[in-house]
């Protein structure tokens, strides 16, 4: 309807944040090159806070589109709110990792293989997370320390909250 009276070209109002139509603040094209910044440089953990509706979603997928058409392979948790392993399974065939086992230590061993080839080549690897303030405790050990040890610093985590 909106879009026939208005003569739009899509709908206009979409439950999803759309990256389309962001409007690039100069505060957001900011946030956005530290990002983009961090994560190239693979500078570790980068976080990014901010109130509800600021716009950190549709950021996170305005540089996802950015990373992807590059050498960064990008794994993006849209909802950290799972177990250990579902978390490990979840991020590893999002990096496009097939996964071979539903053990903790072969699944470690297998993203901690792909990473280091990756690393190897010269390429980057992202972890990217949104709602990061729902990671249980356990969590936040596994993506963190667990995870620095396991990937020696090869993984970048974007971590943010609403
Ligand atoms: N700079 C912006 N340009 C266009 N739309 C925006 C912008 N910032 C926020 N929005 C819109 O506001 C809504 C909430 O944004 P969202 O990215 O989900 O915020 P947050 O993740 O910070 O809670 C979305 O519909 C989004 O499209
Ligand atoms: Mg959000």
């Amino acid at each position: 309807m909106y879009r026939a009276f208005f003569g739009l070209q899509t709908h206009p109002f979409g439950v999803n944040p759309d990256p389309r139509f962001l409007c690039m603040l100069p505060h957001l094209k900011e946030v956005l090159a530290c990002l983009a910044y961090g994560i190239r440089r693979r500078k570790g953990f980068v976080v990014l806070t901010g109130e509800v509706g600021t716009g950190k979603t549709t950021l996170i997928k305005t540089l996802l589109s950015s990373l992807n058409s590059g050498d960064v392979a990008t794994s993006f948790v849209f909802n950290p709110q799972l177990e250990v392993l579902d978390f490990l399974e979840f991020m590893m065939a999002d990096f496009g990792i097939e996964v071979r086992s539903r053990i903790k230590s072969q699944m470690l061993l297998q993203l901690n293989q792909w990473l280091i080839n990756r690393h190897r080549l010269g390429m980057t690897s992202a972890l990217i997370i949104d709602e990061a303030q729902d990671l249980s405790l356990a969590m936040l050990e596994e993506s963190g320390d667990g995870n620095r040890k396991a990937v020696a610093n090869r993984t970048f985590g974007a971590a943010r909250t609403r």
